[in-house]
């Protein structure tokens, strides 16, 4: 059976752990993109610390590494479709399955609907699948959904997650508005081109799995300001006392046949002391929680995306979101072998 051919789309921190990952499980990487004068020509070995060269120069012709004949190509570059839609584009067009860890393609049939439906259309006319993942993916979406399985009756879904900004790189610190002044994150928050919340997409992907009906949709957001100077090293910045460290959004969904979907998640640089955690909290019948302690959010983003290359590759042709896909497994082997 031949191994997958996968090109690794952006080279920054998230792609740098998934590159070491997909070799590991068997992965034949055959090409990477990105796009400063810093990586371009690289070597993607060198670059992703990996300490040997892998013979795949870094390359900002994107058009060109997915002419190769990849089979699939893992994607760390932004976060919103908006953006997205130009690498999820290039990857359908030339008959490259992607899987993105752009948040909102968990799940953005609401939020960016003639986005997401003509890349649809462009993946299902050139056979290929394009889906999101990540940490949400099981975490925030497919655990879930399974703890609602285990219930007779919902009366409300109350999700509380954080994360830490700088587990990350320099793109998810400045969308999360790090080093801002209150002023300026109030700007940013009331202007009318905010993108929409990661958690939005998560509750859209939540109600959509029970085929329940939303009817009232409403985000508050407020920002996490630093107490004492705290570094941020993705950013090479101290953020000063009351600057914005991050934020906390709150969404909550309300449906007509009566259950409400709530998600408070933080994301912001931490102090020392503080850890990632992730509660959900189902009150019906009967009551059920989930909590997974000081959850690594970093590494269960990049655990999750190569895991589910081989369901991408299986799935249906179109743009197929996560809760349509199989039961997330533990992959022993190397990939290629789960290819039906
Ligand atoms: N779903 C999840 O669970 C999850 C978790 C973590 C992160 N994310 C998202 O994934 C994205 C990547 O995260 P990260 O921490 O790896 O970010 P990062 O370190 O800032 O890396 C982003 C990379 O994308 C490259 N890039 C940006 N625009 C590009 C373009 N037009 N063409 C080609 N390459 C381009 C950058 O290239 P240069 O460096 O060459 O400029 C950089 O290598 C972020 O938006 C983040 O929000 C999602």
């Amino acid at each position: 059976m031949k191994k997958i051919k996968a090109v690794v789309y952006g080279v920054g921190t998230m792609n740098s752990i998934i590159t070491r990952m997909l070799l590991d499980k068997g992965v034949e990487i055959i090409g990477a993109i990105s796009r400063s004068p810093a990586k371009v020509g690289k070597d993607l070995g060198e670059l992703t610390g990996l300490g040997r060269q892998l013979g795949v120069a870094v390359s900002n012709d994107a058009a060109e590494v997915l002419s190769r004949g990849a089979d699939i190509a893992v994607i760390a570059v932004n976060s919103y479709m908006s953006d997205a839609q130009e690498q999820l584009r290039l990857c359908a067009e030339h008959g490259v399955n992607a899987v993105t860890l752009s948040e909102e393609a968990l799940y953005p049939w609401e939020t960016s609907p003639e986005i997401t439906a003509e890349l649809d259309g462009i993946a299902k006319r050139t056979s290929v699948t394009l889906t999101g993942s990540g940490h949400q993916d099981s975490y925030w979406l497919n655990m879930v959904s399974m703890l609602m399985g285990t219930t007779h009756r919902i009366d409300t879904v109350l999700g509380q997650a954080s994360w830490n900004v700088d587990d990350y790189g320099p793109e998810l610190a400045r969308e999360q508005q790090v080093g801002t002044t209150p002023e300026q994150f109030n700007t940013w928050l009331e202007s009318a081109s905010r993108p929409p919340t990661f958690g939005r997409n998560v509750l859209d992907a939540l109600v959509a799995d029970t085929g329940l009906t939303p009817v009232s949709i409403t985000t508050t957001s407020r920002p996490v300001l630093a107490t004492e100077p705290l570094p941020v090293a993705s950013l090479g910045i101290t953020v000063p006392v009351g600057h914005v460290l991050g934020f906390t959004d709150i969404d909550e969904i309300k449906t007509s046949e009566g259950p409400s979907f709530v998600f408070e998640m933080t994301g912001c640089v931490y102090r020392p002391d503080q850890a990632d955690m992730n509660h959900w909290k189902i009150a019906g019948e009967p009551d059920v929680e989930l909590s997974n302690g000081a959850v690594p959010t970093a590494m269960t983003t990049c655990t999750q995306l190569v895991n589910r290359i081989p369901d991408v590759i299986n799935a249906q042709p179109g743009f197929i979101t996560a809760e349509k896909l199989p039961r997330l497994r533990y992959r022993a082997f190397s990939l290629e072998t789960y290819l039906s």
